[in-house]
């Protein structure tokens, strides 16, 4: 396997990196607990997604020595809803989930978004990974630290700017 490309991304004190490379899913556990030592993990993601990438992500957390319990939702942008914010936020809090633990979104833009903004309010501001896997997310919605939901009135109306860790 080769070296991962690092981007970083110079933020102050929310500055992050960013890997680009093969295998990374089964090299999460360690690229997360070196930069988020001690932590815990809720994944969000999709049936699709779920059904292609969920396994190497868990066992890869694993091997880092990180559990992490499991959030599927459905696909599609209908998922951006507060009633999905709202099962996002139970999830996180029935596993008992602390400010220094993390949410990881594995998922596109639509899991992005919402699991940006469910980390962004959890216990006023949870640690967020971004494991963007359709290219719109890969080049564009995981960048920049816009999260949010649609609302009746329109899309995007509800969110914060909440950047991830990794
Ligand atoms: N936050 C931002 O700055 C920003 C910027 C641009 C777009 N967005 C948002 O991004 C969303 C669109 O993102 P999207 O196009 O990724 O949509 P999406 O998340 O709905 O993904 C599109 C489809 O591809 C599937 N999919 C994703 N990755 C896959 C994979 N690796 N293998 C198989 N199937 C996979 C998903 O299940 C879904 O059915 C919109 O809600 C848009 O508002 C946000």
């Amino acid at each position: 396997m080769s070296e991962a490309v690092k981007v970083e991304v110079g933020l102050g004190d929310r500055a992050y990196d960013i890997l680009i490379g093969a295998g990374l899913l089964a090299r999460s556990g360690e690229e997360i607990g070196r930069r988020l030592p001690g932590t815990r993990a809720a994944i969000v993601t999709d049936e699709n997604v779920a059904a292609a990438h969920l396994d190497t992500l868990k066992a890869g957390l694993e091997k880092g020595g990180i559990q992490s319990a499991v959030i599927t939702l459905p696909a599609g942008e209908k998922t951006k809803s507060f009633a999905h914010l709202e099962e996002v936020v139970d999830g996180v809090l029935a596993a008992k989930l602390e400010r220094r633990d993390v949410v990881i979104a594995l998922g596109g833009g639509v899991i992005g978004d919402l699991a940006g903004f469910a980390s962004g309010i959890v216990r006023r501001g949870m640690n967020f990974v971004q494991v963007p896997t359709s290219l719109l997310a890969q080049v564009d919605s995981s960048v920049g630290g816009k999260t949010g939901i649609n609302s009746a009135r329109g899309k995007n109306l509800v969110g914060v700017f909440h950047q991830p860790r990794l």
